[in-house]
């Protein structure tokens, strides 16, 4: 099992940083020198994957242009002796393949992914990377999941352990069996759960590894009440209805959300820090 191509799904609003996402991504938020688009890329170098595929709407082409030469300003600054400040992006560039795909209208996190349906093969497995959750670790976050998936031959998807109290925020996973201390197979997901409501404290984090019938799941979901295609729901479906099996793991590292102006605040004082 090889992951070929990770989906970047960055065609969101970004409601709870307007305006400010009015007219640049969150995603090009600055951590040190170098944007948030930027780590995520890294970690899909470090993850071992090629291909890297940027899901954007007609406001996000900044996200692509980040990423192209910049003929002009490379020559000037090879002329003047300072290209290396360039070497960051020129570096990623040489080890990674990026395209990108249109999401013409914000159905959801599931519609997303379901717009880049076609660059996959029948038989691929798909990974998936929420370009607002920054991991910051020894290993790439990516690669953890990778690394299960494989020996599982199944689909895998991130979560870490949040307070209780904070779990309204995420999706927390319904365990259906404990595998050893990081991994559980789970048999659903509850989408913001109510503290005393939550099946776990299991928080699932924007990291997924998922098998090929991923696609069909998402053709067969149905809007949800706030009129999205969730991809949760979709990984219900597979569980219930084709048979799949899903897996949790805890991914180690430091997660930033830099989502919201807080999280990315923290995100920019931990990235100092480590300087
Ligand atoms: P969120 O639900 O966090 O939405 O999407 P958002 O637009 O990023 O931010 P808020 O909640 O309005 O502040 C999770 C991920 O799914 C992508 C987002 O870009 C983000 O990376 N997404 C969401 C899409 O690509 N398309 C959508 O229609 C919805």
């Amino acid at each position: 099992m090889k992951i070929k191509t990770v989906l970047i799904p960055a065609a969101g609003l970004g409601t709870r940083f307007l305006p400010y996402t009015m007219c640049v991504p969150k995603e090009m938020l600055p951590l040190g020198n170098k944007p948030a688009i930027h780590y995520i890329a890294e970690e899909v170098v470090n993850s071992g994957v090629e291909n890297m595929c940027l899901i954007i709407n007609k406001d996000k082409q900044l996200l692509a242009d980040y990423f192209k030469p910049h003929q002009e300003l490379e020559a000037l600054l090879q002329s003047r002796g300072k290209i290396s400040a360039l070497s960051p992006i020129i570096e990623l560039r040489s080890k990674l393949s990026i395209s990108t795909c249109e999401q013409r209208e914000p159905l959801g996190l599931g519609h997303a992914v379901l717009m880049a349906e076609k660059y996959f093969g029948a038989d691929e497995f798909i990974g998936i990377m929420l370009p607002d959750d920054i991991i910051d670790g020894e290993e790439a976050g990516l690669k953890q999941l990778i690394e299960q998936a494989r020996k599982l031959n199944a689909s895998v998807i991130a979560v870490q352990e949040v307070p209780l109290s904070a779990i309204s925020a995420y999706g927390s996973i319904i365990i259906k069996q404990v595998i050893n201390e990081d991994l559980v197979e789970i048999s659903g997901v509850i989408e913001k759960p109510a503290a005393d409501k939550a099946p776990s404290n299991l928080a699932i984090i924007g990291r997924y590894v998922f098998c090929p019938k991923l696609f069909t799941a998402l053709h067969n979901i149905k809007k949800s009440a706030s009129g999205e295609y969730q991809l949760t729901d979709a990984m219900d479906f597979m569980i219930d209805h084709m048979g799949e099996r899903v897996f949790a793991y805890t991914i180690k590292g430091k997660r930033y959300d830099t989502g919201t102006p807080t999280g990315w605040v923290d995100a920019v004082n931990g990235f100092a820090l480590k300087k």
